[in-house]
């Protein structure tokens, strides 16, 4: 796997990333003290194109010199400087180089968040979905390279040369907390890409006890018969068609001295069939990804205490599968809720609200400052914000508004929709408290929403729906697969407490 490391001066690298800027220059070029004259004559030569995402190679020295083209400095963004280091980083590796020095921080932003992009951009960028893959693929350069060394044709390390003085310290500890969060990224996204013949929810559950032995958390997982009898009885509907039993799992991570308790929920659907309400069979397969919120709960627990996080933490997951069977749960059934609140589940595909109901319930059991749930809720979230950001909402608007600044500072985009008393309304029932679907057809997210804010009541609440962007068909430095979206929101609010 990749290795990026900040340096001061490039260590014996074969290959030297410099991006060059619109208007052809190239000021990294300078900062690395390199005179080479092809790179030169084609700065010069208008015809050679060294527009934004172009890689151009020139033989330097033993290894190669790339120009990686930046398009216009002013609108570099974080996906798009994290874009640019994972194409340098994997075009070295298909020249065969293991080791690249890249100036990319000084020639975009020369600052921390600059720093926190190529990092992320060069890691996340890294991980391909080829575990299950019987033979690794074929490199260019050589044929058989791959039956040799499973990692030919791929970068070892990027060194990240840092600026000068102050901003340099910065940028180093912006290095640090960029590789725990992509860290956290891509252990979600393996987690995530686990289909559901193998993630189920007791092996999830399994996977969170495993990283709480490894990074210092408590684990605790309830199964069916215990849930049962405590009465989470949404959660336990939903489960209630799979032979494959649902789990709540309560991740804790308690430092010394914590102030403020702060619980994480993630929604984890290992298949979502729909039920009794089946979905059509085209695109089912995606709901395995129905589980991305709990991955990215359960992967961002694993880096706190390495991120020296102060608060305790919560990571609360409920677990399951919806299936149809003979003993799955009927359109119409009306259920009762950890909390008393009684729910008529009009629809079986509508299980996410459900389970998280319950989940809300046992999270505001530790009296925390605040509670924020990830949840690829809605198809609706797609057709309100699109493939590139996450829908917000919340009980207090400010914290949401605090959510999508955070977003943006953590490389991950997302937008405030509304919650409000209509919303609300849709979502009361003819014959029990609550409805799991209104009956009509507007605003989906925020009404889901809404559903899952009835169980926050007095506390501090924000819902993050990934559906619209928790998986790609590749997108920015994110190869086809789950993209753990959500994650490094969260964390940057855990950060910023
Ligand atoms: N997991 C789905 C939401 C989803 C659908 C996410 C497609 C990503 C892509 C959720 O459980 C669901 O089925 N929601 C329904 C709700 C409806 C029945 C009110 C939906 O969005 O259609
Ligand atoms: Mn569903
Ligand atoms: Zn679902």
């Amino acid at each position: 796997m990749l290795q990026v490391l900040p340096v001061t001066a490039p260590d014996k690298a074969d290959c030297l990333l410099v991006g060059v800027d619109d208007k052809r220059k190239a000021p990294g070029l300078k900062a690395f003290g390199i005179q080479n004259d092809a790179a030169a004559a084609a700065l010069a030569d208008a015809n050679v194109p060294l527009a934004f995402k172009a890689v151009r190679s020139f033989p330097h020295g033993k290894g190669w010199l790339l120009l990686v083209g930046l398009g216009d400095p002013k609108k570099l963004t974080q996906e798009k400087i994290g874009t640019l280091a994972n194409l340098g980083a994997r075009a070295a590796g298909a020249l065969g180089c293991k080791v690249a020095a890249t100036s990319l921080v000084l020639d975009t932003w020369k600052d921390a968040a600059a720093t926190q992009a190529v990092t992320q951009g060069a890691l996340i960028g890294a991980l391909d979905f080829d575990q299950w893959k019987s033979k690794k693929p074929e490199t260019a350069a050589d044929p058989t390279a791959a039956k040799k060394d499973p990692d030919a044709g791929k970068l070892q390390t990027l060194q990240v040369l840092l600026p000068a003085g102050a901003a340099g310290t910065a940028a180093r500890k912006a290095v640090e907390r960029a590789l725990l969060a992509a860290e956290a990224v891509n252990d979600s996204r393996l987690l995530s890409n686990t289909p559901a013949n193998v993630a189920t929810p007791a092996w999830m559950a399994e996977q969170a006890k495993a990283r709480g032995t490894k990074h210092g958390f408590a684990v605790a997982v309830k199964g069916r018969a215990e849930l049962r009898r405590e009465g989470f009885g949404a959660l336990c509907g939903v489960a209630q068609g799979s032979l494959n039993e649902e789990k709540l799992v309560t991740m804790d991570y308690h430092p010394k001295g914590a102030k403020k308790t702060l619980v994480v929920v993630g929604k984890g659907v290992c298949f979502d069939s729909g039920g009794i309400s089946l979905k059509p069979g085209d695109k089912m397969w995606e709901m395995k990804y129905d589980k991305i919120g709990a991955c990215n709960t359960i992967a961002l627990m694993g880096v706190l205490k390495r991120l020296g996080v102060k608060h305790r933490v919560v990571g609360i997951t409920p677990l399951v599968e919806n299936l149809p069977s003979g003993a799955a749960q009927r359109p119409g059934d009306i259920v009762t809720a950890k909390d008393g609140t009684t729910i008529e589940v009009l629809n079986t595909d509508a299980e996410g609200r459900l389970i998280l109901a319950d989940a809300m319930a046992h999270a505001r059991t530790f009296e925390p400052d605040w509670i924020i749930d990830m949840a690829t809720l809605t198809g609706a979230c797609e057709v309100a914000v699109g493939p590139t950001h996450v829908a917000i909402m919340g009980n207090q608007d400010k914290f949401a508004q605090q959510l999508v600044a955070d977003s943006r500072a953590a490389g991950d985009k997302g937008w405030h929709l509304p919650q409000g008393e209509e919303f609300d309304e849709a979502n009361k029932g003819a014959y029990a408290d609550l409805q799991n679907i209104s009956l009509t057809n507007r605003a989906g997210s925020s009404i889901g929403g809404s559903f899952i804010k009835h169980f926050a009541k007095d506390t501090k609440w924000a819902h993050l729906d990934i559906a619209s962007k928790a998986w790609t068909a590749g997108v920015d430095y994110f190869a086809k697969g789950p993209t753990a979206a959500g994650l490094r929101i969260v964390l940057q609010r855990i950060l910023e407490e």
